[in-house]
């Protein structure tokens, strides 16, 4: 697919459903004691992939609109052990958070990946679930992954590295380990989806500084949830309408959970303002309708330190296009989890940028861009099969000078696929 230049982006846009929370509410509704119903489901291969595991469970999942989903949980020990190895695709959310709920249960069951998925790290969520009690092996650190449900019991577990998937997972084996609370400790904050969505099953969530704790529960109780649009999909609009000059994009229904939105704060200190109205809430997180004006003087660089990463680790591969036509060095540290990812972020976000004409260079934790403020000439971009590569390019294609050839543009469908029809729409 060929992204030619834009010379302006404006309209109003939405965007589909937080990522992490459909597949999240997927995953409880599953062990939910009756029906519950999700409304604003991100419908993409990554919450696809959750639907069919909890059916491969046993449960019932009735798709009444493209983005209305009526799950029949099966209760808190209901899941049924499948004949097959349950397909989890790309979707690391999915085989880590369903490890947590899965060790409780009774039966066996074998979660697999795609090649990508089963490239990525697995025991940093088995290591913490044998803590608990749970029988769950890897192969080598890497799936399959294969548990045993066995009786758990409550840990306090601080995590090695800042991972809201560990977490989510440590936590919602929590929901089944008996005699206490289940308490995950954060080294720095991550997103904290889940925790915002287990009040809505009547679990209690303690939170403190840097601590999160669950206890135990006899059921949890089904939900009705209204999922706001995703701040990672809003994201390669965000900043093609802040390096577009004469851009006005308006994207509305916008979850702005702050664990979400770092990049609207490093753009924020590179000279754009984004302007945040008709705020509300839904399903226990914040909501705001987006307005990206390209800013008339040139961006500034910026640099990333370690406890910033979590707040946009998904929005980095977009904050170094961004630098790339920033004034200045930009540096991003502390962000050595790029390399566990669905690529190793750090190599094919490198190798991309350079590849149109941008002057980045990767480093052990991150990246360093000398930038300037002009167009990059373009050229190819190669996603490796990264969803969120492959809209790096899109957006590296709208800013470039000659336009951007993206080779595996397809694999936006992992996250996102109604993006290019909305790409369309803004862009001229
Ligand atoms: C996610 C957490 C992040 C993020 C991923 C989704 C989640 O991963 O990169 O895209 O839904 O909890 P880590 O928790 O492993 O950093």
């Amino acid at each position: 697919m060929r992204i030619a230049p834009a010379t302006v982006l404006s309209g109003d846009v939405a965007v589909p459903g937080v990522k992490g929370i459909s597949q999240r509410a997927v995953l409880l509704g599953a062990v939910a004691e009756g029906e519950s119903v999700i409304r604003g489901f991100g419908r993409a291969a990554d919450t696809e992939a959750a639907i069919g595991a909890v059916r491969a469970l046993g449960v019932e999942v009735a798709e009444e609109d493209v983005d209305v989903l009526r799950i029949t949980g099966a209760g808190l020990y209901g899941l049924r052990e499948p004949e097959a190895p349950i397909d989890c695709g790309n979707a690391g959310t999915v085989m880590r958070l369903l490890a947590g709920l899965l060790t409780g249960q009774e039966g066996r069951f074998e979660l697999v990946g795609d090649a990508s998925l089963s490239g990525r790290p697995q025991e940093r969520v088995a290591e913490p679930l044998r803590l608990m009690g749970a029988r769950i092996e890897t192969n080598e650190g890497h799936a399959p992954v294969r548990i045993e449900g066995a009786p758990l019991h409550p840990i306090r577990y601080e995590l090695p590295v800042a991972s809201a998937q560990v977490k989510s997972a440590v936590l919602l084996a929590g929901l089944y380990a008996k005699g206490g609370p289940t308490t995950v400790v954060e080294p720095i904050p991550t997103r904290d989806h889940t925790e915002r969505l287990l009040p809505a099953l009547a679990v209690r969530v303690r939170r403190s500084a840097r601590d999160i704790s669950v206890s135990p529960v006899k059921r949890l109780r089904p939900f009705e949830l209204e999922i706001p649009g995703d701040f990672s999909a809003a994201a390669p609009f965000v900043v093609a309408a802040a390096l577009v000059p004469g851009s006005r994009v308006r994207i509305h229904g916008v979850n702005v959970n702050p664990t979400r939105t770092g990049l609207l704060d490093v753009l924020e200190r590179m000279g754009v303002h984004i302007a945040l109205f008709n705020r509300s809430s839904a399903g226990g997180e914040p909501v705001a309708d987006l307005e990206v004006r390209s800013p008339e003087r040139e961006l500034r660089a910026a640099s990333i330190e370690r406890a910033e990463v979590p707040l946009l680790v998904d929005e980095l591969p977009l904050f170094a296009l961004a630098a790339g036509l920033a004034r200045g060095e930009s540096v991003v540290r502390g962000a050595q989890e790029l390399r566990v990812k669905e690529t190793d972020r750090i190599e094919t976000v490198t190798t991309a940028l350079r590849g149109i004409g941008i002057r980045i260079e990767a480093t052990g934790d991150g990246f360093r861009v000398r930038g300037v403020p002009t167009r990059p000439a373009g050229g190819s971009v190669d996603s490796g099969g990264d969803h969120r590569i492959a809209m790096l390019g899109a957006v590296a294609g709208l800013v470039s000078r000659d336009g951007v050839e993206i080779e595996g543009a397809e694999s936006v469908a992992i996250s996102f696929p109604g993006f290019w029809d909305i790409l369309a729409q803004l862009a001229r």
